[in-house]
């Protein structure tokens, strides 16, 4: 039975996740998909670094076309970051007829719709899970498990740096550079964590979101940002003393056409369900017409539940591949319709 071979463009700490999990989990992948997977390439930066996994031999390549122009390659994983080289490489890997995974928010958000038409026009399947919420399946439930309701409200934590550091800083008193420090040792942090703390990461997030969740175009413009950098642990104490805890909290609302977006720090009640999401975990409220309200909670970034995302992207790309429905999935309405203007 031929495996599935898979490219990684990137291996830091969500790509040496993917790996882990591709070993780690292959009984429960065969069962899954009926083949083995593995990874033949990785794109890196340095090929000396010391790296969390084993590497087989020729495992690294600082060449991206050995990874996007290998014919063996059927699944290309996007964990570099950066977008303008992300940009490129994955309209290659689509042109050269491989599904996509990414956990690239910074590039989904700006660049989701030309990347989602090149999928659809070369039948390839673009996956963007693990880009929200790291472990949370939050896209998937809005996709799929949320497919018959009109979404009208979302609201939650969406950035798992800046709920650490407020959550160190809020309980122990720690000096925000200080734990910032401890988010990067520890994985969570974007390489440049300005967007992070600024509250970028978390706006590129309400994007997507509400791009899926409302099923219009919502630009990263549309949405108005205010970061945690000048919260200092005496706000957070004061606050306390009345009772709130400060979070950064994503909004999104929709009344009929008109939809509002946002990030900013806000004050809860501390007995407020999303006061107490702590550390790097994130919490997304849903709120559809007919279902009410739902909740969605896990680890929002981190090596491990970030992968897991990724590798069960994987799998939805090749349960797409034997019902022969690849670049089908993830289509807003929006999108379909502008699809078909092209197609006419
Ligand atoms: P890292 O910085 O740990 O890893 C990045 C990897 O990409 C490294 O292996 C690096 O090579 C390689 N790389 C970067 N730039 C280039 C380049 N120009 N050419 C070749 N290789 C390159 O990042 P993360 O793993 O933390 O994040 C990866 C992506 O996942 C980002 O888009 C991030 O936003 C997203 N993400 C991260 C989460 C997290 O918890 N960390 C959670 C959800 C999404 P080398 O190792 O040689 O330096
Ligand atoms: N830097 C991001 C965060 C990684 O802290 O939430 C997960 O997207």
């Amino acid at each position: 039975m031929k495996g599935i071979s898979v490219g990684l463009l990137g291996m830091g700490t969500v790509g040496c996740g993917v790996v882990k999990i591709v070993e780690n989990h292959q009984d429960k992948l065969i069962h899954q998909i009926g083949c083995p997977v593995s990874v033949k390439k990785a794109l890196v930066k340095d090929l000396h670094k010391e790296r969390s996994v084993s590497l087989q031999p020729d495992l690294l390549t600082l060449h991206s076309e050995e990874v996007l122009d290998d014919p063996e390659i059927d699944v290309v994983i996007e964990v570099m970051g950066g977008v303008e080289d992300t940009r490129h490489y994955i309209l290659r890997a689509l042109q050269n007829k491989k599904h996509v995974v990414t956990a690239n928010k910074d590039l989904m958000a700006v660049y989701g719709s030309e990347l989602l038409a090149a999928a659809a026009e070369n039948k390839c399947d673009l996956f963007y899970e693990a880009s929200v919420a790291g472990g949370i399946p939050i896209l998937r439930s809005l996709v799929d498990g949320l497919a018959s309701d009109r979404i009208t409200k979302m609201m939650g934590i969406v950035n798992g740096t800046t709920n650490f550091i407020l959550t160190k800083m809020d309980n122990e008193g720690s000096p925000y550079l200080e734990v910032l420090k401890e988010a990067q040792q520890l994985g969570f942090a974007e390489a440049d964590p300005t967007a992070d703390v600024d509250g970028l990461d978390a706006a590129r997030k309400m994007a997507i979101l509400s791009t899926l969740g409302f099923s219009m175009n919502i630009e990263l413009d549309d949405v108005h940002v205010k970061g945690i950098s000048a919260i200092s642990s005496e706000d957070l104490q004061y606050s306390k003393k009345l009772g709130y805890t400060m979070k950064l909290i994503g909004i999104a609302h929709r009344e009929k056409e008109k939809v509002e977006v946002s990030v900013q720090p806000t004050l809860l009640p501390k007995e407020h369900p999303l006061a107490n999401v702590q550390n790097e975990f994130n919490a997304v409220y849903v709120y559809g017409e007919a279902v009410g309200e739902t909740m969605f909670y896990g680890p929002g970034a981190g090596s491990l539940p970030t992968a897991t995302a990724i590798v069960s992207d994987l799998v939805g790309v090749m349960k797409n591949k034997r019902l022969g429905v690849n670049g089908k999935s993830w289509v807003t309405p929006q999108f379909q319709k502008k699809l078909k203007e092209k197609e006419e």
